[in-house]
């Protein structure tokens, strides 16, 4: 299977279903190594799958480069396929880029490229929107801005506060991240400029 490093920086709910999706034994990648930024929830569910884990936290490094530098070096120990970064709340350095460039996945909770940045979900229900929803896509040098790889809409309610709009747009988000990790790690993505594609199974109808 494709071995891949997931990035986390808060309660780390995606990381956990996404090593639940992998303890099904035809699931088609493995985490084999969770990263964090600060001490944070992910943690445990690394400790909780007997994974390893390890911490670069940017106030205990001289600048952005040399954390930049230790990061790229910490998940480069683990020779991952793929790094998913699923709730990491740091933008990733030049060094991390040029290492794994094309093979590192993120989400965000938005349409994007509506509501880019630290406040999706927020910054969604202040415009008003009334359908907004979760992107899978590839990281770039900027910031929610890599080709996309899949979305999904969700509803906003009238009622929703930015708690209950985020839970609702993590359930798909859960299902919709270890369904696009399973299918790179499966078929790899074909990105032509903007446009970024995983291909179709040659058996479809899967
Ligand atoms: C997810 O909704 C993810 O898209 C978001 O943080 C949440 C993490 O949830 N990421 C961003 O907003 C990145 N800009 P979790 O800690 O429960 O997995």
């Amino acid at each position: 299977p494709a071995t891949v490093v997931v990035l986390a920086s808060g309660t780390g709910s995606l990381l956990r279903s996404l090593l639940d999706a992998t303890r099904e034994p035809d699931y088609p990648a493995r985490v084999v190594a969770v990263g964090t930024d600060r001490d944070c929830a992910a943690t445990g569910h690394a400790d909780d799958f007997a994974i390893a884990s390890f911490r670069v936290a940017l106030p205990e490094y001289d600048g952005r480069a040399e954390w930049d530098n230790a990061l790229t070096e910490a998940v480069a120990a683990h020779q991952p396929d793929l790094v998913v970064s699923a709730g990491f709340m740091k933008i990733l350095g030049p060094m991390f880029l040029e290492k794994f460039g094309g093979r590192i996945i993120n989400t965000h909770p938005a349409l994007l490229p509506a509501f880019p940045g630290a406040h999706g979900v927020r910054d969604a229900l202040a415009y008003g929107v009334k359908v907004t929803g979760c992107t899978v896509h590839l990281v770039d040098a900027g910031v929610d801005t890599g080709p996309i790889l899949a979305q999904e809409a969700v509803p906003v309610l009238p009622e929703d506060d930015e708690a209950a709009l985020h839970e609702r747009i993590k359930v798909v988000e859960r299902r919709l991240l270890a369904e696009v990790v399973a299918a790179v790690a499966e078929r790899g993505i074909v990105s032509d400029g903007r446009k970024a594609v995983i291909p179709v199974s040659e058996f479809s109808g899967e």
